[in-house]
């Protein structure tokens, strides 16, 4: 066997590529971390977190969204089993002892052999900012109180901090998630939600009784602080097989968002400005090409962000543009292809994703040179680009993402397959603090950090992980 010493050094070379191919590509970090196996189940239909609140025809499902485009307005809606029962909500100030009304409007839907129960929608208006509400729904003794703190005025230097919650479904794992970030010492004032809400669609005939379940599962954080929605493609409950072909139908009666606020003309795509950030919400769902509505708003919403009144651009979109699990890989990519060099002119300092059901936080990037015949179709550190982050770890029923792509891009900086949440603490103009937290650790505990460097104010180098 002569040529053993050479074929053993081949052996070993190929050997050396392949354990060092992460470190040779450059690519960020693959956490090493290993969750625990156990399946992820729904809670069953029993469980505390889906108790109906007690008393004929009490409001259930309770949560508000913001109402309008700064602020001052929140929608607040609930939902009554069995008739419409009171339209009011009645709130005051904390400061005021004048108790103010306002009315819902009330819808129902079918869903094949599903009947809703009475949905109600408020749009409380001409809110003073930085101020914390009480509100009460129901009558009589199915009366139940909340409360919720308006934002701040809009302006370039508020501090505001962000949850990130997507694909969280209605599983254990969803529940840990939820906890986790109500405990989370850095408190989240506000929700944004990457799609892909309660997953009924993975029920027989999609049982819209799990819409329900989500609704009272998910009432203890989101009746007293708004969740911002995004539209994911849980969120289409398109059947022709049951004769369900309306998309959107279960959404869309039961989360109201401001679109109107902001000139859009469907509640898949819309903006606000809450604080110091506004926040463009796209949907990968609806149509995206040249010419659609969506392309329209778009390119007339970005030039009216005015960076000296909200500093922080933030992008919202259920389907990741950059992605290297190999889970729903490159379906982001014509939506990618339509807007990335927007973001990259105007400067988006982040987009949050859903969808897989991992986590993943890019470097600065883009992929904007590629005109097809030019061969440049990688991707490029690009410190005007924005930073992409998959959030679609929220514990839903249909498990994790566990594989990679290998040798992990040069343009991802960290990925892991726990389920978990985040928060974005906006601390003034120029920085904001982000920070990961996977569900195997203490809700205090984070996985992966980083500081945001504004891209409009500060655009200095923010990469966590050298070039190449
Ligand atoms: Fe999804």
């Amino acid at each position: 066997m002569g040529s053993s010493p050479s074929s053993s050094s081949v052996v070993f070379a190929v050997l050396f590529l392949v354990l060092n191919a992460p470190v040779l590509c450059h690519g960020g970090k693959t956490s090493s971390f290993v969750r625990k196996v156990e399946k992820t189940v729904d809670m069953p239909l029993d469980s505390d977190v889906f108790r109906v609140p007690p008393g004929n025809n009490a409001p259930q499902q309770v949560h508000i969204t913001q109402g309008d485009h700064v602020g001052k307005a929140v929608i607040v809606s609930w939902v009554t089993a069995n008739e419409p029962g009171s339209k009011k909500v009645i709130y005051w100030s904390e400061n005021s002892e004048q108790k103010e009304e306002a009315n819902s409007k009330v819808y129902t839907y079918k869903f094949y052999n599903y009947t809703s129960g009475y949905i109600h929608h408020c749009t409380i208006r001409n809110l003073e900012f930085n101020t914390k509400y009480y509100y009460v729904v129901g009558v009589g003794h199915t009366e139940r109180k909340f409360w919720l703190t308006t934002p701040p005025a809009v302006g370039p230097d508020v501090p505001y901090t962000f949850g990130l919650i997507g694909d969280l479904g209605q599983s254990y794992d969803s529940n840990t998630t939820l906890t986790h970030y109500e405990k989370n010492p850095t408190k989240g004032q506000a929700v944004l939600f990457v799609g892909d809400l309660s997953y009924a669609d993975n029920y027989p005939n999609h049982d819209n009784v799990r819409w329900d379940t989500w609704g009272r599962f998910v009432e203890r954080s989101v009746a007293y602080q708004p969740w911002i929605w995004t539209a994911g493609n849980h969120e289409i409950d398109f059947a022709p097989e049951i004769g369900e072909t309306k998309p959107f139908k279960p959404f869309t009666h039961r989360y109201h968002v401001p679109y109107r606020a902001s000139q859009s003309t469907a509640p898949f795509w819309y903006s606000i400005k809450r604080a110091s950030a506004y926040i463009i919400v796209l949907s990968s769902y609806s149509a995206y090409g040249k010419y659609t509505p969506q392309y329209k708003w778009l390119e007339e919403e970005l030039p009216k962000v005015n960076r000296s009144e909200t500093p922080w651009l933030i992008v919202l979109m259920h389907s990741p543009w950059y992605n290297s699990y190999n889970y729903h890989y490159m379906e982001g990519e014509t939506m990618r292809v339509m807007y990335e060099r927007w973001f990259v002119q105007y400067k988006v300092d982040v987009v949050f994703a859903g969808h897989v059901h991992a986590y993943e936080r890019s470097e600065r990037i883009s992929n904007i040179a590629y005109n097809i015949v030019n061969g440049k179709c990688v991707p490029v550190r690009d410190q005007t680009a924005p930073v992409y982050i998959t959030i679609g770890d929220g514990g839903n029923l249909e498990g994790l993402a566990t594989n990679m792509t290998y040798p992990q891009p040069e343009y991802s900086a960290y990925r892991e397959a726990s389920f978990g949440h985040a928060i974005f603490d906006i601390k003034n103009r120029t920085h904001a603090y982000y920070g990961w937290h996977r569900n195997q650790d203490g809700y205090a505990v984070e996985a992966d950090t980083m500081w945001f460097y504004n891209r409009y104010w500060h655009p200095v180098d923010d990469s966590t992980n050298s070039e190449p």
